[in-house]
């Protein structure tokens, strides 16, 4: 299955990155997984939609080429972080390349409820007209405490975490594939 993950972090040692990156490597048999960054994504402007940079193009036909879209989004001050709301208003304007698309949400947040909030949000927007996105449900990954659970090369040190990340991606590739 040919999965893009979109990442809600454009710094440069982000963890939700290195989340996704880990998830890429970890499960390379079984998921074909592109990590897009937001890094270069313009600012949406209701002007310009139709005549959108080259930059919105390639971001969107990558999410239109793919099966599926893994989340991954950090929580700033209690909710989804502007670059990735940014990048839904993209997706959700002219060709709507998300709906009918299925999706799972991710997030790794250094406080201990590790992005509940923005998670809970960001499923709300999903559901919105324009991207009307299936969500697999009952597989929440919120990784708290973020800090202490990645080694210096960008591993899940964590074996809970990492035992549950197994799990999660079996059932969310067993699930997304009824929707392809
Ligand atoms: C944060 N952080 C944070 N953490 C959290 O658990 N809840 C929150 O509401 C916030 N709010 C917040 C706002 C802003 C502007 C920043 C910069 C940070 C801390 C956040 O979890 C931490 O910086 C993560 O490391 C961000 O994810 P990346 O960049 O490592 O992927």
């Amino acid at each position: 299955m040919k999965v893009v993950a979109i990442v809600g972090s454009i710094r440069k040692e982000s963890y939700n990155m290195q989340l996704a990156q880990f998830i890429q490597k970890r499960y390379t048999e079984k998921l074909d997984l592109e990590v897009l960054s937001l890094k270069d994504l313009p600012m949406y402007n209701q002007d310009i939609e139709n005549e959108a940079p080259q930059e919105v193009l390639d971001f969107k036909a990558k999410v239109k080429a793919a099966d599926a879209v893994l989340w991954v989004t950090p929580e700033y001050n209690g909710t989804v972080p502007g670059v990735m709301v940014n990048a839904i208003d993209w997706l959700s304007r002219v060709d709507k390349v998300m709906i009918g698309k299925p999706s799972i949400i991710m997030g790794a947040s250094m406080g201990n409820l590790g992005t509940v909030k923005a998670q809970l949000h960001l499923r709300d927007i999903l559901f919105s007209p324009g991207i009307n996105s299936p969500l697999l449900s009952g597989n929440d990954v919120y990784i708290g405490a973020v800090h202490t659970k990645f080694d210096a090369e960008g591993n899940l040190t964590d074996e809970g975490t990492v035992k549950f990340l197994d799990v999660v991606i079996d059932n969310f590739l067993n699930w997304a594939k009824k929707y392809i």
